[in-house]
């Protein structure tokens, strides 16, 4: 197994009603910034219950963070935490919310222009102005993780970016909030979690067996109960299973000790920013088209995955290539289109596109071996199509 350093610092408070241990979360004496997204949480009375159990704090709302966040839209709030001397955000929100405030909190107190903070891949330390979160939609493990995704709009670039200064201070994950969440989004949410367990799980095989079993663990649960809570997001067993899957998945846990990809992400952030569409939407055209070009070299363990969660059989080319069939099954059973011509027409030059732009960043070696040149990622992208 490799050296690793595992560092959480992330209190997490899981399960029904536990929106209520709010006040005692929050610092005391604590002015508030409480942040969120485009509205749903005055629909679904999430709003109402925060403010509740937030009597006798003095909080300023700062609404309209956006799916993907803006980088503008994140310094108007910077501008209003300097204005109104906050001192602690709330972010109640899915994965763009909890994005958005992580990077606030970056930006709050950064000495220079914070765009760079993006563009220069700033790692954040110090200095970061405390946060916690309410789950609102389980996909990301950015409740408990110190990872973020940010859009700049003026570049159309969405740029990833962290540092150990970005965990979150508590994140209250209650699974009843599902409920209210649109069919699209669960899917979306199962197919981001099991996506970012394939990151760090196929790669080659090593001598992280625990790492792997909790791996495997994580997919066959999603794939167990991601076809039903969509239908049935009311299912408590399904719902808390389902949430702390996605938690699992990206706190941390299973990428210490063993390689890690993450080429999926970075290619379909791309997808994001140019058309718009759904992270995870972008994450099930582009994962089984890397595996099939980066075949040679991953086979092995999608091998593996093929025998132990597929119960697939055969010889090792033979049980890897099926393994990547059922994946793109898997992703249609939960409502994936996987090519990008079904979300756009406009695709053709797409691939010349990312080549591009991977090439001006140095991005010419991705993978867990530095493989992913930018023929190979050409390859990925048209395939793709
Ligand atoms: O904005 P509101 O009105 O709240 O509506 C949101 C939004 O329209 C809605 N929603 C959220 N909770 C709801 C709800 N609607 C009804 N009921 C609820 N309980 O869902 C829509 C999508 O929300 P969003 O936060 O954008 O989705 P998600 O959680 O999938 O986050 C996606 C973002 O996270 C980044 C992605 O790139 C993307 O920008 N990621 C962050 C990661 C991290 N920090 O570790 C890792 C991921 O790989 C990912 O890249
Ligand atoms: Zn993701």
């Amino acid at each position: 197994m490799l050296n690793f350093e595992l560092y959480n610092p992330t209190k997490m408070v899981f399960g029904k009603g536990q929106i209520e241990k709010l006040s005692e979360l929050v610092p005391q004496g604590a002015k508030i910034l409480l942040a969120y997204g485009g509205g749903s949480i005055f629909n679904n009375g999430i709003h109402q219950q925060v403010i509740d159990n937030l009597k006798g704090f003095e909080i300023v709302e700062f609404g309209g963070i956006e799916p993907n966040p803006h980088f503008e839209t994140l310094m108007k709030a910077v501008d209003v935490i300097k204005e109104q001397n906050i001192d602690f955000i709330l972010a109640v929100g899915g994965g763009s919310v909890i994005d958005g405030v992580k990077f606030i909190s970056a930006a709050v107190h950064f000495d220079g222009n914070p765009i760079d903070i993006l563009q220069k891949h700033i790692l954040i330390k110090e200095n970061a102005m405390p946060f916690g979160t309410i789950l609102t939609l389980p996909a990301t493990g950015s409740e408990m993780n110190s990872g973020y995704v940010v859009t700049i709009k003026a570049t159309q670039e969405k740029l990833a970016s962290g540092g150990s200064a970005l965990f979150p201070q508590f994140s209250i994950c209650d699974p009843t909030v599902i409920q209210s969440l649109p069919k699209r989004q669960l899917q979306n949410g199962v197919v981001d979690a099991f996506t970012h367990v394939m990151e760090q799980y196929l790669t080659y095989p090593h001598e992280g067996y625990l790492q792997d079993r909790i791996a495997e663990g994580i997919l066959q649960t999603l794939i167990e109960v991601g076809p039903k809570v969509v239908e049935n997001p009311a299912d408590y067993a399904l719902a808390s299973n389902f949430m702390w899957s996605c938690t699992m998945a990206l706190n941390g846990l299973i990428q210490k000790g063993v390689p890690n990809d993450w080429a999926t992400h970075m290619i379909g952030h791309e997808l994001t920013a140019l058309y718009g569409i759904d992270h995870a939407r972008t994450l099930a055209i582009i994962g089984p088209n890397l595996y099939r070009v980066l075949f040679e070299t991953k086979k092995e363990k999608l091998a593996q995955y093929g025998k132990r969660i597929f119960n697939l059989s055969g010889t090792v080319d033979e049980i890897a290539n099926e393994a990547i069939n059922k994946t793109v099954e898997f992703f249609h059973t939960m409502g994936m289109d996987t090519k990008l011509s079904q979300y756009t027409d406009d695709y053709n030059k797409t691939a010349d596109f990312i080549v591009n732009r991977f090439d001006e960043r140095g991005w010419k070696a991705m993978g867990e071996r530095q493989n992913i040149t930018l023929e190979k990622l050409k390859e990925i992208v048209e395939m793709s199509y």
